[in-house]
């Protein structure tokens, strides 16, 4: 079926020196805030704690981003029980209200875009660019759920003589939301506010690393207008804070972005009723990916480089749908890694706030070991294509291509979130399909040809959720491309896409004989 689009926002335009002044001024006003103390925002009020944790600029350590408080088990519990009392009147709240604190919502970040761009480039180090196109995504997340919960909430009526039907939702109740570190903002909007239109009394806990994007968020929404305890804000140690409320009887549904591991564990203990507990509760969990593209013998060269390397080195390759893997046919291997190698050679890593950076640091320290784990097991297994310098201060990692990989070895089997390039050598197109399907994921994919009938068995035979063709395989765009994946990837509908809202609502059906 043809969709009449939803058009999205538009991106900043950095070509234009006005706004490139913009974004300056931007960074200035927030490096004068930095170091603040940023507290957890229960039924209304921000509330005091106990712990404290430090939110570091991960390019200059020295910089602290902002301090969290961190809640304790007894205040979740605390919060829990506001969510609960504040649900019956959300639940009542017309939808066309709930929708319009969205889009207020939206406009809010339109207003604040360059802001909070500055605070993703210096609290999770996103390239300022991304950043921005980073806040578009959250923008169109609010303004795209707003419309569909307005579609969804006319409900379907099937009337015969003497008999009406209607088949109408109605919100499950209390979600929780566990947002992943990589895109603090647009993810963990996209999630939270999917929740609230739906109806839920929402409790938004961010990855720790990102907790004061989360924080600006939460201001965007009190300032349009949610009602206490209707949306709160609960950074705190996923392993205490994050798992109660995960096992709380009184949680219906638990949306969550992150690691497969955590996604896994997640999806196990939400699966135990507790005592008191008179429902099951629904898991939506975006977790990883071992993303490959195929390049075949007839894909043009230029168009697959330039797409190999953005997706596999934007934003130092810690997307979820990173391309980590590229598969290549024999007739073109050594041309087109000798190719990959030069493009990569002329990114530009350092400083992400500006517009003309592509490669910024990795997250944090355990992160940058793990990658350079990595880096030596694929010493171990593989060929070294190129290893790039990067800066010294931050946790930076240039890029690295590994050549020769072998399909099962480590560094093509394991996601490593890192700017790691797996390069794999394969004698024909069947051969490439079996090895890209060949992980336990089923997430982005991509296919560079220019032969109908490989395109064709791609779309029809390649396991992925999002499949590319002759494009990068990242940046999917809200409603354009809802996004998400299958097997080890995860469980759930597609984010930005028509099935998504579902998944927070219960549907009823009425029937009344007149
Ligand atoms: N939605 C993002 C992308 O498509 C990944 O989370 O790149």
């Amino acid at each position: 079926e043809e969709k009449e689009g939803f058009v999205g926002v538009a991106d900043t335009d950095f070509a234009e020196e006005e706004r490139r002044k913009k974004s300056r001024l931007a960074f200035e006003g927030v490096r004068q805030e930095l170091g603040k103390t940023y507290l957890p925002f229960l039924n209304g009020e921000y509330v005091n704690t106990t712990t404290f944790v430090d939110s570091l600029n991960p390019s200059r350590f020295s910089e602290v981003v902002g301090k969290i408080g961190l809640l304790s088990v007894e205040q979740a519990e605390e919060a829990m029980k506001f969510a609960k009392a504040a649900f019956p009147a959300w639940k009542k709240t017309p939808v066309k209200q709930r929708a319009d604190i969205l889009r207020q919502a939206g406009e809010l970040m339109e207003e604040r875009r360059a802001e909070l761009s500055a605070w993703i480039v210096l609290e999770v180090g996103k390239p300022v660019k991304e950043a921005d196109a980073e806040v578009s995504e959250a923008i169109d997340f609010c303004l795209y759920y707003a419309e569909e919960m307005e579609r969804l909430d006319k409900g379907v009526i099937y009337d015969v003589v003497g008999e009406t039907n209607r088949y109408i939702y109605q919100p499950k109740g209390i979600a929780v939301v566990i947002s992943p570190w990589n895109f603090p903002l647009a993810i963990a909007c996209g999630m939270t506010v999917a929740a609230l239109v739906s109806g839920n009394c929402t409790l938004l806990k961010p990855a720790e690393t990102s907790s004061v994007i989360t924080a600006k968020f939460t201001e965007i929404l009190i300032e349009a207008g949610i009602p206490k305890g209707v949306f709160q804000y609960v950074p705190g140690k996923g392993s205490q804070v994050g798992a109660y409320l995960v096992n709380h009887p009184d949680t219906h549904v638990i949306a969550f972005t992150g690691s497969q591991e955590v996604g896994c564990r997640i999806y196990a203990e939400a699966a135990i009723l507790k005592p008191g507990q008179k429902h099951l509760k629904k898991v939506i969990a975006e977790m990883g990916g071992k993303n490959a593209i195929i390049v075949d013998e007839s894909a043009d060269l230029d168009q697959a480089v330039v797409g190999v390397v953005q997706s596999a080195f934007g934003y130092s390759g810690q997307k979820c749908s990173a391309c980590s893997r590229v598969i290549v046919l024999e007739p073109i291997y050594d041309a087109f890694v000798e190719r990959l190698v030069e493009a990569t050679k002329s990114l530009n890593i350092g400083e992400t706030e500006l517009p003309s950076t592509q490669v910024g640091p990795v997250i944090d320290a355990n992160s940058r070991d793990r990658i350079l784990e990595y880096i030596q097991k694929g010493k171990e297994e593989a060929k070294v294509a190129l290893e790039l310098p990067a800066p010294t201060q931050g946790y930076f990692i240039g890029p690295v291509i590994f050549s020769e990989v072998p399909a099962n070895g480590v560094i093509a089997q394991q996601e490593i979130f890192g700017p790691v390039l797996a390069v794999i050598r394969v004698q024909d197109f069947q051969e490439a399909l079996e090895v890209a399907n060949g992980t336990n994921y089923a997430l982005t994919g991509g296919l560079y040809s220019r032969t109908p009938s490989h395109i064709e068995q791609a779309q029809a035979e390649f396991e992925v959720g999002n499949l590319y063709i002759n494009r990068n395989i990242t940046g999917a765009i809200v409603s354009r491309q809802p996004f998400g994946g299958f097997k080890l990837s995860g469980v759930g509908s597609k984010a930005g896409g028509p099935d998504y809202l579902l998944q927070f609502l219960e549907p009823r059906h009425i029937t009344e004989n007149i």
